[in-house]
């Protein structure tokens, strides 16, 4: 626990309120997108970095403190060579362009990922862009980028032996959790994909345990404030019971019992 700044959803029941503290967002659709309008694929990616302009926006109106976007998963390596090549010159540049705006608007930039794939240039600016705005405080925005649930627990495991080599079991929850690449923010009170799929496509499997999750239609460089805000309604919606039951959470006077 104590190195963990939020508590976790399975050993605590969390604070819950209106807005959502954490919002993390599959950005699914763009190449059905620009198919639609007779486009090739990555104009939608194109079209999608301005849906992601706008939803970062959104966030800081609503009070939003963490937004986390899915950019490109371990697994999108298997499109096709232009593709990828396209997407990584799309993030490099839109990196270059956003990010003193981002710095000016009191951001936080983080990239969470195996970034040890991505050229030396992208992982330069990556962490520039980390270091100048690792003091501010509006929204952080986290883009997630070669990742996978999978390779981010894999990884904390590395790091949670490493941290006590003579210890072999009896490790909490909280010990792998913490080396988490997310672990500086809260988990996802509010998980969102657009483009109509219902799966989570190996996005953050540790942390979803018990987020309330959107699926939309909407293709993503469709998504919007307007989107968002019914999402948001969608989610205030939700009971939130993390195990308990719907009477004890109506029944004001019964204190919640039975943390983990
Ligand atoms: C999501 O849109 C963007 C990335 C995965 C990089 P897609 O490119 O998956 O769009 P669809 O699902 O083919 O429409
Ligand atoms: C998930 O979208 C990954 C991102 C949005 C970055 P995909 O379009 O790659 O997911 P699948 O392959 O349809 O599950
Ligand atoms: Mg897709």
């Amino acid at each position: 626990m104590a190195n963990l700044p939020f508590s976790s959803s399975t050993t605590e029941i969390p604070q819950v309120g209106d807005t959502p503290r954490h919002v993390a967002i599959i950005m699914d659709g763009n190449g059905r997108w620009a198919r639609k309008r007779l486009m090739p694929r990555v104009a939608g990616h194109s079209r999608g970095v301005e849906a992601v302009r706008g939803t970062i926006r959104a966030c800081i109106d609503r009070g939003i403190p963490y937004l986390t976007l899915f950019a490109f998963s371990s697994e999108n390596w298997r499109r096709p060579a232009d593709e990828v090549s396209f997407l990584m010159q799309l993030f490099l540049r839109s990196l270059q362009k956003e990010i003193e705006r981002m710095h000016a608007n009191n951001i936080r930039f983080r990239v969470v990922g195996d970034l040890s794939r991505f050229e030396g240039a992208l992982v330069r600016l990556i962490r520039d862009a980390e270091a100048l705005t690792a003091g501010n405080s509006a929204l952080v925005v986290t883009i997630a980028a070669n990742y996978g649930g999978r390779w981010d627990i894999l990884q904390a495991v590395d790091k949670m032996l490493a941290a006590e080599p003579e210890k072999r079991s009896g490790f909490s929850e909280e010990n792998l959790a913490e080396h988490l690449a997310l672990a500086y923010g809260p988990e996802p009170d509010l998980f969102i994909r657009t483009g109509g799929e219902q799966r989570i496509s190996n996005f953050l499997l540790w942390q979803l345990a018990y987020s309330e999750l959107y699926f939309t239609d909407t293709l993503w460089p469709d998504f919007d404030d307007g989107e968002l805000q019914k999402a948001i309604a969608w989610y205030r919606g939700r009971e939130r019971r993390f195990g308990r039951t719907s009477e004890q959470l109506s029944d004001k006077t019964q204190k919640s019992s039975g943390n983990a």
